[in-house]
Protein backbone atom coordinates (compact mmCIF):
# COMPACT_ATOMS: atom_id res chain seq x y z
CA UNK A 1 0.00 0.00 0.00
CA UNK A 2 1.47 3.40 -0.82
CA UNK A 3 0.91 6.30 1.09
CA UNK A 4 -1.62 7.88 -1.84
CA UNK A 5 -4.07 4.60 -1.34
CA UNK A 6 -6.47 5.70 1.16
CA UNK A 7 -5.90 8.97 1.41
CA UNK A 8 -9.12 9.97 0.26
CA UNK A 9 -12.60 8.86 1.66
CA UNK A 10 -13.56 5.90 -0.11
CA UNK A 11 -17.16 7.01 -1.47
CA UNK A 12 -15.19 10.05 -3.40
CA UNK A 13 -11.80 7.91 -4.04
CA UNK A 14 -13.10 6.58 -7.19
CA UNK A 15 -13.99 10.03 -8.86
CA UNK A 16 -10.30 11.65 -7.80
CA UNK A 17 -7.39 11.35 -9.89
CA UNK A 18 -3.79 11.22 -8.08
CA UNK A 19 0.01 11.33 -9.72
CA UNK A 20 3.09 11.34 -7.57
CA UNK A 21 6.64 11.84 -8.83
CA UNK A 22 10.08 12.37 -7.93
CA UNK A 23 11.00 15.76 -8.48
CA UNK A 24 14.94 15.62 -8.57
CA UNK A 25 14.88 14.49 -12.08
CA UNK A 26 15.27 17.15 -14.84
CA UNK A 27 11.87 17.76 -16.67
CA UNK A 28 11.66 19.36 -20.12
CA UNK A 29 9.76 23.08 -19.97
CA UNK A 30 5.67 22.69 -19.34
CA UNK A 31 3.84 23.89 -21.70
CA UNK A 32 3.58 27.73 -23.11
CA UNK A 33 2.21 30.49 -20.75
CA UNK A 34 2.78 28.30 -17.85
CA UNK A 35 6.70 29.28 -16.98
CA UNK A 36 6.32 33.25 -17.07
CA UNK A 37 6.72 33.36 -13.36
CA UNK A 38 9.78 30.67 -13.71
CA UNK A 39 12.45 32.65 -15.56
CA UNK A 40 14.60 33.70 -12.70
CA UNK A 41 13.81 30.48 -10.21
CA UNK A 42 16.56 27.94 -8.85
CA UNK A 43 17.11 24.64 -10.96
CA UNK A 44 15.33 23.33 -7.66
CA UNK A 45 12.25 24.94 -8.17
CA UNK A 46 11.99 25.10 -11.98
CA UNK A 47 12.20 20.95 -11.28
CA UNK A 48 9.57 21.03 -8.93
CA UNK A 49 7.27 23.02 -10.89
CA UNK A 50 7.19 21.24 -14.06
CA UNK A 51 7.13 17.85 -12.54
CA UNK A 52 4.11 19.37 -9.96
CA UNK A 53 2.62 20.36 -13.64
CA UNK A 54 3.57 17.21 -15.46
CA UNK A 55 1.67 15.13 -12.94
CA UNK A 56 -1.29 17.64 -12.85
CA UNK A 57 -1.45 16.55 -17.16
CA UNK A 58 -1.12 12.99 -16.21
CA UNK A 59 -4.27 13.18 -13.59
CA UNK A 60 -6.14 15.08 -16.31
CA UNK A 61 -5.10 12.30 -18.87
CA UNK A 62 -6.64 9.63 -16.25
CA UNK A 63 -9.60 11.74 -16.17
CA UNK A 64 -9.81 11.36 -19.99
CA UNK A 65 -9.22 15.88 -19.58
CA UNK A 66 -7.13 16.72 -22.48
CA UNK A 67 -3.71 18.18 -21.94
CA UNK A 68 -4.11 21.58 -20.87
CA UNK A 69 -1.95 24.44 -19.75
CA UNK A 70 -2.63 25.37 -16.08
CA UNK A 71 -0.67 28.49 -15.58
CA UNK A 72 -0.19 30.19 -11.88
CA UNK A 73 -2.36 33.21 -10.75
CA UNK A 74 -0.49 36.21 -9.47
CA UNK A 75 -1.28 34.48 -6.33
CA UNK A 76 0.20 31.13 -6.81
CA UNK A 77 -2.40 29.22 -7.04
CA UNK A 78 -2.70 27.23 -10.17
CA UNK A 79 -5.26 27.70 -12.69
CA UNK A 80 -7.35 24.31 -13.32
CA UNK A 81 -9.03 23.39 -17.03
CA UNK A 82 -12.33 24.61 -16.51
CA UNK A 83 -14.85 22.15 -15.13
CA UNK A 84 -11.74 20.85 -12.96
CA UNK A 85 -10.88 20.70 -8.94
CA UNK A 86 -7.23 20.10 -8.55
CA UNK A 87 -4.55 20.75 -6.38
CA UNK A 88 -0.32 20.34 -5.75
CA UNK A 89 2.08 19.55 -3.90
CA UNK A 90 5.71 19.00 -3.66
CA UNK A 91 8.49 18.48 -0.81
CA UNK A 92 12.31 17.88 -2.09
CA UNK A 93 12.05 13.87 -3.17
CA UNK A 94 8.39 14.01 -3.43
CA UNK A 95 5.57 15.93 -5.67
CA UNK A 96 1.93 14.76 -6.06
CA UNK A 97 -1.07 16.65 -7.60
CA UNK A 98 -5.16 15.61 -7.51
CA UNK A 99 -7.83 16.38 -9.84
CA UNK A 100 -11.66 16.25 -10.27
CA UNK A 101 -14.08 16.65 -12.38
CA UNK A 102 -16.58 19.70 -10.75
CA UNK A 103 -19.08 17.82 -12.40
CA UNK A 104 -19.06 15.08 -10.37
CA UNK A 105 -19.64 17.03 -7.92
CA UNK A 106 -16.25 18.53 -6.35
CA UNK A 107 -15.65 22.11 -5.64
CA UNK A 108 -12.05 22.05 -4.42
CA UNK A 109 -8.93 19.97 -3.37
CA UNK A 110 -6.19 20.06 -0.70
CA UNK A 111 -3.18 18.66 -1.27
CA UNK A 112 -0.44 18.60 1.47
CA UNK A 113 3.21 16.83 1.29
CA UNK A 114 5.69 17.46 3.80
CA UNK A 115 8.58 15.23 5.13
CA UNK A 116 8.28 13.63 8.30
CA UNK A 117 9.97 14.79 10.40
CA UNK A 118 9.49 16.72 13.55
CA UNK A 119 8.34 20.04 13.33
CA UNK A 120 10.70 22.29 14.96
CA UNK A 121 9.50 23.52 18.77
CA UNK A 122 9.95 27.24 18.35
CA UNK A 123 7.60 26.43 14.76
CA UNK A 124 5.07 25.03 17.31
CA UNK A 125 3.86 27.60 18.80
CA UNK A 126 4.02 29.98 15.44
CA UNK A 127 1.69 27.50 14.27
CA UNK A 128 -0.40 25.62 16.49
CA UNK A 129 -3.23 26.98 18.78
CA UNK A 130 -3.37 26.44 22.63
CA UNK A 131 -5.72 23.64 21.65
CA UNK A 132 -3.54 22.10 19.50
CA UNK A 133 -0.54 22.44 22.09
CA UNK A 134 -2.56 21.05 24.77
CA UNK A 135 -3.69 17.79 22.58
CA UNK A 136 -0.14 17.60 21.09
CA UNK A 137 1.12 17.72 25.21
CA UNK A 138 -0.91 14.63 25.59
CA UNK A 139 0.80 12.55 23.62
CA UNK A 140 3.74 10.36 24.22
CA UNK A 141 6.55 12.74 23.90
CA UNK A 142 8.09 10.63 20.70
CA UNK A 143 5.11 11.33 18.87
CA UNK A 144 4.42 14.96 19.36
CA UNK A 145 6.87 16.07 16.97
CA UNK A 146 5.51 14.27 14.18
CA UNK A 147 1.80 14.95 14.81
CA UNK A 148 2.55 18.87 14.98
CA UNK A 149 4.43 18.42 11.43
CA UNK A 150 0.83 16.89 10.94
CA UNK A 151 -0.90 19.55 12.52
CA UNK A 152 0.97 21.84 10.08
CA UNK A 153 0.51 19.97 6.98
CA UNK A 154 -3.33 20.10 7.68
CA UNK A 155 -3.30 23.70 7.85
CA UNK A 156 -1.74 23.90 4.58
CA UNK A 157 -3.95 21.40 3.35
CA UNK A 158 -7.04 23.01 4.54
CA UNK A 159 -5.71 26.64 3.16
CA UNK A 160 -5.12 24.97 -0.17
CA UNK A 161 -8.65 22.97 -0.36
CA UNK A 162 -10.86 26.82 0.92
CA UNK A 163 -8.61 29.22 -1.57
CA UNK A 164 -10.79 28.77 -4.37
CA UNK A 165 -13.27 29.80 -2.90
CA UNK A 166 -12.85 32.63 -0.51
CA UNK A 167 -9.68 33.64 -2.40
CA UNK A 168 -8.16 34.29 1.09
CA UNK A 169 -4.86 34.43 2.23
CA UNK A 170 -5.31 32.88 6.14
CA UNK A 171 -2.52 32.97 8.97
CA UNK A 172 -2.02 29.87 10.70
CA UNK A 173 -4.75 30.55 13.88
CA UNK A 174 -7.69 30.76 11.27
CA UNK A 175 -7.98 27.56 11.45
CA UNK A 176 -7.69 24.71 14.56
CA UNK A 177 -6.97 21.00 13.38
CA UNK A 178 -8.01 18.51 15.69
CA UNK A 179 -6.75 15.08 15.03
CA UNK A 180 -8.59 11.33 15.09
CA UNK A 181 -4.68 9.52 15.18
CA UNK A 182 -6.68 5.82 14.85
CA UNK A 183 -9.25 6.98 11.86
CA UNK A 184 -6.58 8.54 9.86
CA UNK A 185 -8.37 11.89 9.87
CA UNK A 186 -9.05 15.27 11.20
CA UNK A 187 -10.85 18.22 10.69
CA UNK A 188 -10.02 21.91 10.26
CA UNK A 189 -12.56 24.27 12.43
CA UNK A 190 -12.74 27.51 11.01
CA UNK A 191 -12.05 30.13 14.11
CA UNK A 192 -13.05 33.29 11.90
CA UNK A 193 -15.39 34.05 8.88
CA UNK A 194 -13.78 33.12 5.58
CA UNK A 195 -17.13 34.06 3.11
CA UNK A 196 -17.89 31.74 2.16
CA UNK A 197 -17.06 30.07 5.44
CA UNK A 198 -18.08 30.91 8.44
CA UNK A 199 -17.01 30.24 12.46
CA UNK A 200 -17.13 27.46 13.58
CA UNK A 201 -17.55 25.49 9.73
CA UNK A 202 -15.62 22.10 9.44
CA UNK A 203 -13.32 20.54 6.59
CA UNK A 204 -12.41 17.09 6.88
CA UNK A 205 -9.45 15.57 5.40
CA UNK A 206 -7.26 12.39 6.04
CA UNK A 207 -3.81 12.21 6.54
CA UNK A 208 -1.19 9.29 6.19
CA UNK A 209 2.27 8.86 7.19
CA UNK A 210 4.94 6.60 6.41
CA UNK A 211 8.60 6.56 6.99
CA UNK A 212 9.52 9.58 4.88
CA UNK A 213 6.49 11.68 4.63
CA UNK A 214 3.30 13.01 5.92
CA UNK A 215 0.34 13.93 3.46
CA UNK A 216 -2.74 15.11 3.79
CA UNK A 217 -5.83 15.68 1.97
CA UNK A 218 -9.43 16.78 1.87
CA UNK A 219 -11.54 17.45 -1.06
CA UNK A 220 -14.74 19.49 -0.85
CA UNK A 221 -18.19 18.40 -2.44
CA UNK A 222 -20.86 21.09 -3.58
CA UNK A 223 -23.07 18.72 -1.28
CA UNK A 224 -21.01 18.98 1.84
CA UNK A 225 -20.71 22.85 0.79
CA UNK A 226 -24.83 22.83 0.47
CA UNK A 227 -24.93 21.49 4.01
CA UNK A 228 -22.64 23.94 5.85
CA UNK A 229 -25.16 26.43 4.71
CA UNK A 230 -27.58 25.09 5.71
CA UNK A 231 -26.73 24.08 8.95
CA UNK A 232 -24.08 26.41 9.63
CA UNK A 233 -21.14 25.27 11.98
CA UNK A 234 -21.78 21.86 10.34
CA UNK A 235 -19.28 19.56 8.61
CA UNK A 236 -17.93 19.44 5.02
CA UNK A 237 -17.28 16.03 4.69
C1 LIG B 1 0.56 28.33 -0.47
C2 LIG B 1 1.15 27.37 0.53
C3 LIG B 1 0.00 26.71 1.30
C4 LIG B 1 1.96 26.30 -0.20
O1 LIG B 1 2.39 25.31 0.68
P1 LIG B 1 3.92 24.81 0.70
O2 LIG B 1 4.03 23.75 1.75
O3 LIG B 1 4.82 25.99 0.78
O4 LIG B 1 4.17 24.17 -0.68
P2 LIG B 1 3.50 22.91 -1.40
O5 LIG B 1 4.56 22.36 -2.25
O6 LIG B 1 2.80 21.99 -0.51
O7 LIG B 1 2.41 23.61 -2.33
C5 LIG B 1 2.79 24.48 -3.34
C6 LIG B 1 1.71 24.45 -4.38
O8 LIG B 1 0.51 24.94 -3.78
C7 LIG B 1 -0.25 25.54 -4.82
N1 LIG B 1 -0.72 26.83 -4.32
C8 LIG B 1 -0.02 27.95 -4.13
N2 LIG B 1 -0.81 28.92 -3.66
C9 LIG B 1 -2.05 28.40 -3.56
C10 LIG B 1 -3.29 28.91 -3.14
N3 LIG B 1 -3.42 30.17 -2.72
N4 LIG B 1 -4.35 28.09 -3.18
C11 LIG B 1 -4.25 26.82 -3.61
N5 LIG B 1 -3.08 26.26 -4.01
C12 LIG B 1 -2.00 27.05 -3.99
C13 LIG B 1 0.64 25.69 -6.05
O9 LIG B 1 0.25 24.70 -6.99
C14 LIG B 1 2.02 25.39 -5.49
O10 LIG B 1 2.87 24.71 -6.39
P3 LIG B 1 3.41 25.41 -7.72
O11 LIG B 1 3.81 26.80 -7.32
O12 LIG B 1 4.53 24.57 -8.16
O13 LIG B 1 2.23 25.39 -8.64
C15 LIG B 1 2.06 28.10 1.57
O14 LIG B 1 3.21 28.58 0.91
C16 LIG B 1 1.42 29.27 2.26
O15 LIG B 1 1.35 30.38 1.73
N6 LIG B 1 0.98 29.03 3.50
C17 LIG B 1 0.46 30.12 4.31
C18 LIG B 1 -1.00 30.08 4.43
C19 LIG B 1 -1.46 28.93 5.27
O16 LIG B 1 -1.11 27.80 5.05
N7 LIG B 1 -2.27 29.25 6.29
C20 LIG B 1 -2.77 28.24 7.13
C21 LIG B 1 -4.22 28.54 7.38
S1 LIG B 1 -4.81 27.67 8.78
Amino acid sequence: MTLFDQIFDPEIRPAIRIAAGDPRIERVPGMPDEETGLKRATERRQREFRTGRMLAREALRSLEVAPAVIPAADDRAPVWPEGIAGSITHCHDLCAAAVARKADGFVSIGLDLEPAEPLDADLVSEICADEERLWLAALPAASRGLFARTIFSAKECAYKCQYPLSGKVLDFHAMTISIDGNAGSFVARFNTDVPPFRTGDRLSGRFAIDGLHVLTAMALTSAALAYRGVHGGGRCP
